[in-house]
């Protein structure tokens, strides 16, 4: 196989941008096809990469469109029964975060998972393969910051995209599932450890719309882990500068920071407000090439026929926590995990 033939199913807000990235950033590898519900995205996918084969219907594209492989960017909730369909056709999967909604799902798409070993699976937490994070990694693995203690994850979306968070609010199984997922995932991996305790708390501070998900528009959550390391995570919809994602670990011997000012590069303006950085306005923005990268490392394992190392377990591992951490916000109790 010189080139891996990907096809993608969803075509939204994420969606797009990987295909897009298969199409122009991503070696070896060719976008065959794609599906969506919205024929107004299939129409500009035909005429943006020159498609024919755009599908309304996932099963017909993976029986008809002669794939290698499938990138799945559609709604949470349809992850777990797309990632198996297309795992019994023998395909490779790269399936976006969360793995599934529930940890019931996501054991049943780990058992999947391991039922077809010839089939590279890779999740979408893209922080890893972001230069600035997997910079920090090496920097923690060589000793730098001594014995790593504490994590804190802040991720906070713009105010301005308040009226999309609403609406996908229904689907989108919670805050700490939907948001807080990338900074579990961040502090299993830097911390090296699994959370014995989480308390979650928040509240719905500016968006009532929230409150009939039960969820808030922005919560906290506190964990210790196993090894005594602890963790704190805020995610939140508010953020009047734009997307505010900052990370902090802190070790016996120093500390790393990756974004503690967020900012959309190197240019400082002069104006009559004064002096400013500007911030970065969206996920697609601050972590394009960390998107691109995880796409080419799951495009370089089937090539080369080896594993990521972003395995089915951490999504099911950071799935469980998501809820748990939901569990405690909801009831407001402190969590002891087994
Ligand atoms: N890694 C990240 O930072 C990040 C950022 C945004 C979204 N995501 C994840 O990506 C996924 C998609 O999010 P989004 O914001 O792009 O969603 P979206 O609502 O913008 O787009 C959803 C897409 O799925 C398609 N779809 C819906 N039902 C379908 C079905 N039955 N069959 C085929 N296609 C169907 C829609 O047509 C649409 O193209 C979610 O799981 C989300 O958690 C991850």
């Amino acid at each position: 196989m010189n080139k891996v033939k990907i096809g993608v199913v969803g075509l939204g807000r994420l969606g797009h941008q990987h295909a897009d990235n298969i199409v122009n950033h991503v070696r070896n590898a060719q976008l065959s096809a794609v599906c969506s519900v919205h024929e107004d995205e299939l129409d500009r996918a035909k005429k943006e990469w020159g498609l024919d084969q755009c599908y309304t219907d996932y099963n017909e594209m993976l029986a008809q469109a002669g794939l290698d492989a499938v990138a799945i960017v559609s709604p949470s909730n349809l992850h777990c029964e797309q990632v198996i369909s297309a795992l019994e056709k023998g395909l490779h999967v790269f399936c976006e975060k969360p793995l599934g909604i529930s940890k019931a799902e996501c054991w049943v798409v780990e058992k999947a998972v391991a039922a077809q070993p010839k089939s590279v699976f890779m999740l979408g937490f893209m922080r890893r393969y972001d230069p600035s994070y997997t910079y920090a990694k090496k920097k923690i693995e060589s000793g730098y910051i001594g014995r790593p203690i504490l994590f804190r994850g802040y991720s906070v979306d713009p105010a301005s995209a308040i009226d999309g968070a609403i609406k996908y609010a229904a689907n989108s199984a919670g805050q700490f599932l939907d948001m807080a997922i990338h900074d579990i995932d961040l502090a299993r991996w830097f911390l090296q450890s699994e959370p014995k305790s989480i308390y979650a708390i928040g509240g719905c501070y500016a968006h009532q719309e929230f409150t009939k998900y039960e969820d808030g528009d922005n919560v906290s959550a506190l964990m210790q882990f196993e090894n005594e390391s602890m963790a704190f995570l805020l995610a939140g919809r508010t953020a009047p500068h734009g997307y505010n994602i900052e990370t902090e670990i802190i070790g016996t011997l120093g500390q790393i920071r990756i974004g503690s000012v967020p900012q959309k590069n190197l240019v400082e303006l002069f104006d009559a407000a004064g002096i400013r950085k500007e911030c970065t306005y969206s996920f697609s923005e601050r972590f394009h090439e960390a998107f691109v990268n995880e796409v080419q490392e799951f495009v370089d394992c089937i090539l080369e026929d080896r594993k990521p190392s972003v395995s089915a377990h951490d999504g099911t591992r950071a799935t469980i926590i998501a809820e748990l951490a939901t569990q405690s916000f909801k009831n407001n109790e402190l969590i002891k995990i087994d």
